[in-house]
């Protein structure tokens, strides 16, 4: 598998772009509107053809590019959350999509949106903001719920083999990629925390939320529709 990593820096965000090499298609797994040149840049020199934008939630900290990638290279957005309306695709818990010979298998990891999702692709696992390196994502949005993010984690990826390579969509004090026996050795959120203590740790942290958040996500369930820049 070709993997190319992108740090968005003023949100700190982590999108991917992930290619088959015998068959040259791609996926971009959470892509950021304002790094849209530097994407089309790769896969124009790679000569890859975007298949999918896979979004792991409904963002509010970015704009997503799905809507300007797909105008650009005629891929299919996917998402796991409805409001997403002009998506091309729903996913849910169980679902696989072929990349050429890459496989890439949906799981339902909801906690810090009702409607994350996990991609899972051979030994790696893209979390977006449901598990983080030695953190979790936050509790900010209307549908957040401390209980389910726990066991999305402590039932779901923590269960995958020491080895797996987790990759986030947030980068967390100068590290971009994590394994899953690191995570569950030493994340101090769930290595030896209850259900209930975590519940509880969280219900005391402060939400930082995004300037402009609302707007964001709103123009985010049009998959990125541009946001005016007299707003
Ligand atoms: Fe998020």
């Amino acid at each position: 598998m070709h993997i190319r990593q992108f740090l968005d820096r003023p949100s700190g965000s982590l999108s991917y772009l992930l290619a088959c090499p015998e068959s040259k298609r791609a996926v971009m797994i959470d892509p950021v509107a304002d790094d849209l040149a530097l994407y089309l840049g790769v896969l124009d020199e790679m000569q890859w053809q975007l298949d999918y934008v896979l979004e792991t939630h409904l963002h509010a900290d970015h704009l997503t590019a799905a809507a300007s990638l797909r105008q650009a290279t005629g891929a299919k957005i996917a998402s796991g959350d409805a409001q997403m309306q002009n998506a091309d695709c729903q996913l849910q818990e169980g679902d696989r999509l072929n990349i050429g010979k890459l496989q890439i298998s949906v799981i339902a990891t909801p906690g810090h949106t009702p409607c994350c999702l996990t991609y899972h692709c051979a030994d790696r696992l893209f979390t977006g903001d449901c598990l983080l390196i030695g953190d979790c994502g936050n509790l900010c949005d209307n549908g957040a719920d401390a209980g389910r993010l726990y066991d999305s984690i402590t039932r779901k990826l923590l269960r995958f083999a020491d080895e797996t390579l987790l990759y986030p969509g947030h980068f967390q004090q100068g590290r971009q990629v994590s394994c899953i026996g690191d995570e569950r050795r030493n994340n101090p959120l769930f290595c030896g925390v209850s259900r209930d203590e975590f519940i509880a740790r969280m219900a005391n942290r402060p939400c930082q939320m995004a300037a402009r958040c609302n707007e964001i996500a709103a123009a985010n369930r049009q998959c990125g529709i541009p946001l005016s820049k007299t707003n």
